[in-house]
């Protein structure tokens, strides 16, 4: 594949190996990989075996120091592994800070929280905007799970605002005491661990990870231990039931990826949340879309230096392990949990709806460098090919239901 600038995915169903046309690491990045890969393989051995994918996928994303997110390496941006919307263009938060005010007003809630805020840059394009509209927020509190990423937006927002930076706090944890306010978070739910399911006709397993006798990982399915998972598999057995039809491969297993982490989170913020919302924005379908057999590999998915591929034993430690959200869960967990879908669009249906013709309005054409720069942002951010389709948006409200103008264009609720 050419080195190119990747957003997140253009589209889930990817089959492509990790091989040689990709940039070897140096030899002390390589080195930094092949120590995690150790950690992992005596966390497979102390465990029998075979561990779950989730909990590979958290030892190569979080392990503190080694983990993807959890050490030093560049991960956003250009010179990073892929691009997200807030990277692309400040358009977005300054998008989403208008709908903050809209919920602001709604419930009376002036405490935002952001979860997993990456390099930190939404944080800083956001409360920006709110200052503009004279709308700041008593406190912009930010839950990161990563310590090096926690020190780097500590860094950015000190740097970008000075005047502002005691109204940032940072968290461990969800609050203990009951909250309310507004929850944020993009690109959080797609890179929480995942379980595999392998569905066959007859029987449901679980993907495994374990090591071959070279102590390279492998796939091993086997059962499920967990109760859940089978409950969530016949779910999927449902749903893809009047998609029989167009099922030409009826006798292949069918892959699939089951979030159960964040279905607990929502169940955790709905708890702790007192009244506010959760704005979430996150690449992904409704379950129809999500299990279409055509489907069959799944949606997980590797970046690294911009390359995508589907190999997620490439390197640990060195690249990005992601899968698409199903929205249609994350709207069941909220409905089970007291919270009301209040909305669900694509990216460019909120966007275009919520203040991007607006905040663009001013733009001066003759500024040729400027206007065409701009026009190249917002093309990433809405165009279908980029991130305009596949990225959705789901606000999830606490008490009442709520009505923002970036909903108003399209609200394809009723089809989650
Ligand atoms: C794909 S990045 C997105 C970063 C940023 N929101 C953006 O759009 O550029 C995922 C972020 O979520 C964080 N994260 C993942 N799971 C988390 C959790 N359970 N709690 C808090 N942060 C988490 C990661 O450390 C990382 O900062």
């Amino acid at each position: 594949m050419p080195k190119q600038t990747t957003s997140k995915p253009a589209d889930g169903s990817l089959q492509k190996k990790a091989d040689g046309s990709f940039p070897e690491p140096s030899t002390e990045v390589k080195a930094h990989s092949d120590q995690l890969k150790q950690l992992i393989q005596q966390t497979i051995k102390a465990q029998g075996g075979q561990i779950t994918f989730a909990d590979y996928m958290n030892q190569a994303l979080y392990t503190p120091g080694l983990g993807y997110y959890s050490a030093g390496l560049k991960k956003f941006g250009k010179q990073g592994d892929f691009i997200t919307a807030p990277e692309i263009s400040p358009l977005f938060s300054q998008c989403l800070a208008l709908q903050c005010i809209h919920i602001m007003q709604q419930t009376e809630q002036h405490i935002l929280l952001e979860v997993g805020a990456g390099s930190g840059i939404m944080a800083i394009e956001l409360v920006l905007e709110l200052e503009r509209q004279v709308q700041l927020p008593e406190q912009y509190l930010i839950l990161e799970l990563s310590a090096e990423l926690r020190d780097r937006q500590q860094q950015a927002i000190k740097a970008r605002l000075p005047h502002l930076y005691e109204r940032f706090v940072w968290l461990d944890c969800l609050p203990e005491k009951p909250f309310s306010g507004i929850v944020l978070a993009n690109e959080l739910l797609d890179a929480m661990p995942v379980h595999l399911l392998r569905l066959e006709p007859e029987q449901i397993l679980e993907r495994y990870v374990a090591m071959d006798s070279k102590d390279n990982f492998i796939w091993q399915d086997d059962i499920p231990e967990n109760p859940r998972l089978q409950k969530i598999a016949d779910n999927i057995r449902a749903v893809q039931k009047p998609l029989a039809h167009l099922n030409d491969k009826p006798d292949q297993p069918y892959i699939t990826e089951v979030n159960l982490q964040a279905i607990d989170w929502i169940k955790s913020i709905a708890e702790i949340l007192t009244a506010g919302a959760i704005l979430l924005v996150d690449y992904g379908y409704t379950a129809t879309e999500y299990y279409h057999p055509q489907r069959s590999m799944g949606t997980l998915m590797c970046h690294y230096q911009h390359h995508r591929h589907d190999d997620p034993f490439y390197l640990p430690g060195l690249q990005d392990i992601t899968a698409h959200i199903d929205f249609s869960g994350i709207a069941h967990a909220a409905n089970d949990s007291g919270l009301n879908v209040s909305g669900f669009t694509t990216q460019a249906h909120f966007l275009m709806a919520g203040g991007l013709v607006e905040l663009t309005k001013d733009l001066d054409p003759d500024d040729i460098v400027h206007f065409t720069e701009i026009a190249r942002q917002i093309k990433m951010l809405t165009l279908p090919e980029e991130m305009g389709e596949l990225f959705k948006v789901i606000l999830l409200a606490k008490d009442k239901t709520l009505s923002l103008p970036a909903f108003k264009f399209q609200n394809f609720q009723d089809r989650l």
